[in-house]
């Protein structure tokens, strides 16, 4: 198939385009700006913000299916209006081109539950991506494991720079991480599936973990050892502060992911086990993987 990857530069999107290709696949990338991006041979790269549809139009010509790997979290506090406008242009984009196929990452999350900001947008594009006349698939996942992937980095660097951390309610939510080449070999693996057009699913890893196991076997992968020392209020504002003072992860973004904490991120439905056939990768395993770079 010729596929469109759009947010080819970031963490998810640059390990598919190698994968798509691998697969037999012909990949066009939609970058805001090339110069930053550096393809696998045999990608054709076109130039587009999608905050621009007149720019982004062309990219969607003669594709059987594109990829939707965008967000705007690092834009600032209204990235939920701007990552409307995103979908929408996307989506008739799209439909002007006649695509059949189009493909999202979204976030896991129950909704009607106090979502954060966040989780609430992802959910959001999801349904502005579903006005489509193409046929969408929807894979909703937690937190993705791999080296480079902006809500890791939270916890690795948590991890790494406090051994003693007075942590608030959110360290009893539960998360269900899933690593990066798992969440690649789904994004695949549902090119060569039709029935799973239209479909929505829920990806998680093999564990489900409390945040705050998550910070301890992380930190155990780095042979350091955290003490998490519970107090009953620690509002995400005060969390934010205190992750802009230790970790190096975007402030806008990290103020984002954190007022998802409080959200439990579990795939309760595994459906997608019953289409497609990933080996899931153990959480320490992809720890690991990440640590390494990878
Ligand atoms: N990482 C995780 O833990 C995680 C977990 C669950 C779901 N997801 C989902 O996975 C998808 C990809 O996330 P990610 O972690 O790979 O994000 P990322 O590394 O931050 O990459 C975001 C991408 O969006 C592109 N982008 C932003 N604004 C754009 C615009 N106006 N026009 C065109 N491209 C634009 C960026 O391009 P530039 O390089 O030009 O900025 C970048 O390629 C998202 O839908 C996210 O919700 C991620």
């Amino acid at each position: 198939m010729r596929v469109l990857v759009t947010g080819a530069t970031g963490f998810v999107g640059g390990r598919l385009v190698p994968a798509l290709l691998a697969a037999g696949h012909e990949v066009r990338a939609l970058v805001r700006d090339p110069d930053r991006y550096d393809p696998p041979e045999g990608v054709e790269v076109r130039a587009g913000d999608l905050a621009d549809l007149d720019a982004v139009r062309d990219a969607f010509a003669d594709v059987d299916a594109a990829y939707y790997l965008v967000h705007s979290m690092r834009a600032g506090t209204d990235f939920a209006a701007r990552d409307r406008l995103l979908a929408r242009h996307f989506a008739t984009a799209a439909d002007a081109a006649g695509v059949e196929r189009v493909v999202y990452l979204g976030g896991l999350g129950v909704e009607g539950s106090d979502l954060s900001p966040h989780l609430r947008s992802r959910r959001e594009v999801e349904a502005v991506l579903g006005e489509g006349d193409y046929a969408l698939t929807t894979l909703r996942a937690a937190v993705i494991v791999g080296a480079g992937s902006a809500s890791f980095d939270l916890v690795r660097q948590l991890a790494d720079r406090l051994p003693v951390m007075v942590t608030p309610k959110w360290v009893q939510t539960p998360c269900q991480p899933i690593y990066v080449d798992d969440v690649v070999a789904y994004l695949v693996g549902l090119l060569e599936h039709p029935e799973t057009a239209g479909e929505t699913y829920e990806i998680g890893g093999p564990e489900v973990l409390t945040y705050g196991e998550m910070l301890e076997r992380t930190a155990a992968q780095m042979g350091n050892r955290v003490v998490l020392l519970p107090v009953p209020v620690l509002t995400p504002r005060l969390s934010a502060y205190w992750v802009d003072l230790v970790t190096d992860v975007d402030r806008s973004l990290a103020h984002a992911l954190i007022e998802g904490l409080r959200n439990p991120v579990v795939a309760d439905d595994d459906q997608i086990r019953g289409v497609l056939d990933v080996g899931l990768t153990p959480f320490d395993e992809g720890v690991r993987r990440a640590l390494e770079g990878r």
